[in-house]
């Protein structure tokens, strides 16, 4: 499969009165043509900044997407385009949908109405058949009746309708990209359920690449490709699924996936919170950033950046323990906890 977006050397600060945040540090990536690709992470690593770059919904003032940084989607650097460019290409090229349906959605509009606009704003078709399209729309994100849908406004539905509503105005200008940032958060599992199911049967149906950005581990094993793991604005790990669900290399990998109640993979053993909190962003450590929660930190963790190690194609991980000279090249994780 071939990469549809590359993300190199990506950095975003904030300024603010406190000082510079430095949201992302660094953080390279790809994403494959039609593939799901999680980024996961604690509160605060970086996720949706990251997103919010792709979608170029970052304010500068006061962020700053720093010099050297690169998003190429099929071939094209998007942080050069012009806001005109950036308006053609959100809605028709990427689209995003956010954790919080009621707040996203115009509450002054109805549903029809929202469809409608967006996919007029891309395509140049009449009115009849914006409103054909707006109904297939709602048919595919699995409304029940979608005709009496289209005139009701977002507070008339539910939290699990209102999400596929914000699915359906974010496909309905047909984008190649589709970013959910933590879509499912906000409902109680068994819709989570039925939207995550959705979304495969979708991608499916659309051939759409999806980011999904999440806190749940357990969305991630039944949805994507690839994962990325962030901590403290920069890259930690990154690998298949198989990769790092089976194969996790880095600490921290093995502290989240630890840290999930709901993997059958950490059923087997007690569940171990990660102890401390991520450092600050304003100063972050020069070394590496999950040095001080991490038990098999040495010297030179707290004083050098690790360097990112290769296992197998596409699995990499950032962390000192893997150099050459280190003792702990072969940790165990299996038995950590015993
Ligand atoms: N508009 C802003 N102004 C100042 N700082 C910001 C702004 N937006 C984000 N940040 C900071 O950037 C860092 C990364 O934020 P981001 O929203 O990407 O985190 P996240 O990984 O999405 O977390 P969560 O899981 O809680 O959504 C945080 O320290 C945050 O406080
Ligand atoms: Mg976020």
């Amino acid at each position: 499969m071939k990469n549809l977006i590359d993300v190199k050397n990506l950095r975003v600060s904030y300024h603010t009165y406190a000082g510079e945040v430095q949201s992302v540090r660094g953080v390279t990536f790809s994403v494959q043509e039609g593939e799901t690709l999680a980024i996961v992470g604690e509160s605060g690593c970086g996720k949706s900044v990251t997103a919010k770059t792709i979608m170029g919904l970052i304010a500068t003032p006061p962020g700053e997407i720093k010099e050297g940084s690169e998003v190429v989607l099929d071939g094209k650097d998007i942080l050069k385009q012009t806001e005109k460019e950036w308006e053609a290409y959100r809605g028709a090229t990427c689209s995003m949908i956010f954790q919080d349906a009621l707040t996203s959605l115009n509450p002054t509009m109805n549903v029809e109405k929202q469809i409608m606009e967006n996919i007029r704003n891309h395509y140049p078709v009449s009115k009849e058949e914006a409103r054909k399209e707006t109904l297939h729309m709602l048919e595919l994100v699995g409304i029940p009746d979608p005709q009496a849908c289209m005139k009701k406004y977002p507070h008339q539905l539910s939290g699990g309708m209102r999400q596929r509503v914000m699915i359906a105005i974010a496909l309905a200008g047909k984008p190649k990209v589709l970013i959910a940032d933590e879509p499912t958060t906000a409902l109680d599992v068994t819709i989570q359920a039925q939207i995550i199911d959705l979304m495969k049967e979708l991608q499916k149906k659309l051939g759409t690449t999806i980011i999904l950005i999440t806190h749940d581990l357990g969305v991630v094993a039944n949805i994507a490709d690839h994962i990325v793991v962030m901590y403290s604005g920069k890259i930690m790990e990154k690998g298949d699924v198989r990769q790092i669900f089976y194969g996790h290399k880095h600490p921290y990998t093995w502290a989240l996936l630890k840290a999930a109640p709901n993997l059958e993979l950490s059923n087997k053993q007690p569940l171990i919170s990660i102890e401390g909190t991520p450092p600050d962003l304003i100063d972050p450590p020069k070394g590496c950033p999950f040095a001080a929660r991490c038990k098999y930190c040495m010297n030179i963790c707290t004083t050098e950046a690790p360097e990112e190690y290769e296992f197998e194609p596409g699995h990499t991980a950032a962390c000192w323990q893997y150099h050459p000279e280190s003792g702990y090249a072969d940790i165990d994780f299996s038995r950590e906890g015993e």
